[in-house]
């Protein structure tokens, strides 16, 4: 196994409340592992805490062995390892070249941002609008652009937080393909974090499901879908019907 994410027993409180509760777990790479559970449940939380965003109440991150717990979001994206933010729009008066060109200046000269932004439009399949203003695009471009502003920052590793979330079952799937072409193509490894289930049970080769900030169940996605704890968390929906109402 070639690990490259590990968390150890990381918990985050609000005041009273218990985000994520000693959750551990880890991530090889060339996997595309979907992160599940329902509202509340505390994945962002658990991504925000990953990328440095959240500092924990307790536990322990490392990025390809790298202890990175405590590092600045800026130090850990340089490690190799992104994060899309949940319901954050891209600057729609802006290209989308510039758009994905700010993914790039981290590390990165305008020129040689400029560079591989181009470059990370093509590997999207967005060439061809990278002029267009980015407040006019249909959803699946701008679930694309989000990906190729994470790819402008050079990772290894990353967190998509519901990019598909306004996207129809056929478009989801198109993403998800290019997410395993990027995978089997580029050795990335990705977490994802949707709502939709029949889309994240086929796609992932792990599963990883939160509730009240726990783990409650890990694995293939066939076993997970099965669990009995985990049908429980979605209020004894079968996870079927819980794709089909979404
Ligand atoms: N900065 C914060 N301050 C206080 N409470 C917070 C903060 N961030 C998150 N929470 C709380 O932590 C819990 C987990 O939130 P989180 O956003 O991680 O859930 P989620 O699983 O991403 O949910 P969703 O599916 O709705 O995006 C929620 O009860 C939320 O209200
Ligand atoms: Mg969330």
């Amino acid at each position: 196994m070639d690990e490259l994410l590990k968390v150890e027993n990381i918990t985050r409180r609000f005041g009273g409340l218990t985000a994520v509760n000693d959750v551990s777990f880890s991530v090889n790479r060339g996997d595309i592992v979907g992160l599940i559970g329902p509202n509340g449940a505390g994945k962002t939380t658990l991504f925000n805490l990953v990328m440095g965003l959240t500092i924990p109440n307790s536990g322990k991150v490392s990025l390809d062995g790298q202890a990175i717990t405590g590092k600045k979001p800026n130090f850990i994206a340089r490690q190799g390892m992104t994060k899309t933010f949940q319901n954050v729009a891209l600057f729609p008066e802006m290209t989308v070249l510039n758009n994905v060109l700010v993914g790039g200046l981290l590390r990165l000269s305008i020129p040689e941002a400029r560079e591989l932004a181009q470059k990370s439009l093509a590997r999207v399949g967005l060439s061809d609008i990278a002029e267009k203003m980015a407040g006019s695009l249909s959803f699946p471009e701008r679930a694309r652009v989000e990906l190729a502003r994470a790819l402008c920052t050079g990772p290894k590793l990353l967190l998509l937080d519901e990019v598909m979330a306004a996207l129809n079952e056929a478009e989801m799937d198109a993403i998800l393909a290019l997410i395993k072409s990027l995978r089997d193509n580029e050795g990335l490894t990705f977490i994802v974090i949707e709502h939709h289930m029949r889309a994240i049970m086929t796609q992932c080769n792990r599963i990883i499901v939160l509730n009240f900030g726990q783990k409650i169940a890990e694995g293939a996605p066939v076993d997970v879908a099965n669990n009995p704890a985990v049908i429980e968390a979605y209020l004894g929906k079968s996870l079927e019907t819980e794709a089909e109402q979404s």
